[in-house]
């Protein structure tokens, strides 16, 4: 199954992207891992993706394509993939599609997850995120047994530098402006279905199964 998770930053794309993964038996691929993991890395890449990342603003596309091209040939693609976070553009997009073309496959799906703004400033502001075992948390929503430490692994939790205030609101924009175009984009190819984001994460990952497995 190959599969893109689309929806404004908060959505909870990461969240179920991780419950696809398990239940599925096939790789994340988020764009923005493996860009926090160069960051922390301190790679040339990282260098140059976190003066974009930290003012909200999306890393050159032609830096994103590289990455993504590459990860897409590794073996665990061959059974599927769920993309979080990519594409976010229409050349993005678009590169995807001639890569994808390439390789003789193409997309199943692309799931547009749903929610009010309001509601993702809520989540964002709220997320913490452990820095061992990347396992995300939310401070009302869903959180740790113990204040600031990973239930999983007993790691530190830290709130991601681009989830302060100002810098939610950018990404807003930047989501409204560059990525939300791909909703009538991939609406046009037949492959969008429509997640309504609101509720439960179990109630919304029914529905997401719901979609996968009816068609
Ligand atoms: P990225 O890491 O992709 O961030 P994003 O798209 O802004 O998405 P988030 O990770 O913030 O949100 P999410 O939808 O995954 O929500 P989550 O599940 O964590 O990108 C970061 C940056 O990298 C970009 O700004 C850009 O600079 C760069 N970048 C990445 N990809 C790029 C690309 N393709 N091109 C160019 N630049 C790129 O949930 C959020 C919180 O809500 C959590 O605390 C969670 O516990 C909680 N939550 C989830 N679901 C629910 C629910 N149903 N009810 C209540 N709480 C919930």
């Amino acid at each position: 199954m190959r599969l893109i998770l689309l929806g404004p930053p908060g959505a909870g794309k990461g969240t179920q992207a991780k419950m696809l993964m398990e239940k599925y038996q096939i790789p994340q691929i988020s764009t923005g891992d493996i860009l926090r993991q160069a960051v922390k890395e301190k790679t040339p890449l990282g260098e140059e993706a976190r003066v974009y990342m930290d003012r909200g603003a999306l890393v050159p596309d032609q830096v994103i394509i590289g990455i993504i091209r590459e990860r897409l040939q590794k073996p665990d693609c061959k059974r599927g993939y769920i993309l979080d976070g990519f594409p976010r553009t229409v050349v993005q997009a678009e590169a995807l599609r001639e890569t994808l073309a390439g390789m003789d496959s193409s997309l199943d799906y692309v799931l547009s997850i749903e929610v009010m703004e309001e509601e993702l400033i809520q989540r964002l502001s709220g997320r913490r995120t452990c820095k061992s075992c990347g396992e995300v948390y939310h401070i009302i929503y869903g959180p740790p047994k113990r204040d600031g430490v990973c239930d999983k692994c007993g790691g530190e939790l830290y709130q991601r530098d681009d989830d302060k205030e100002e810098t939610i609101k950018r990404r807003l924009r930047v989501y409204q402006a560059e990525t939300s175009p791909l909703i009538d984009y991939y609406k046009g190819r037949g492959l969008l279905r429509e997640i309504a984001g609101k509720g439960e994460i179990g109630e919304i990952f029914e529905r997401i199964c719901q979609v996968l497995e009816g068609g």
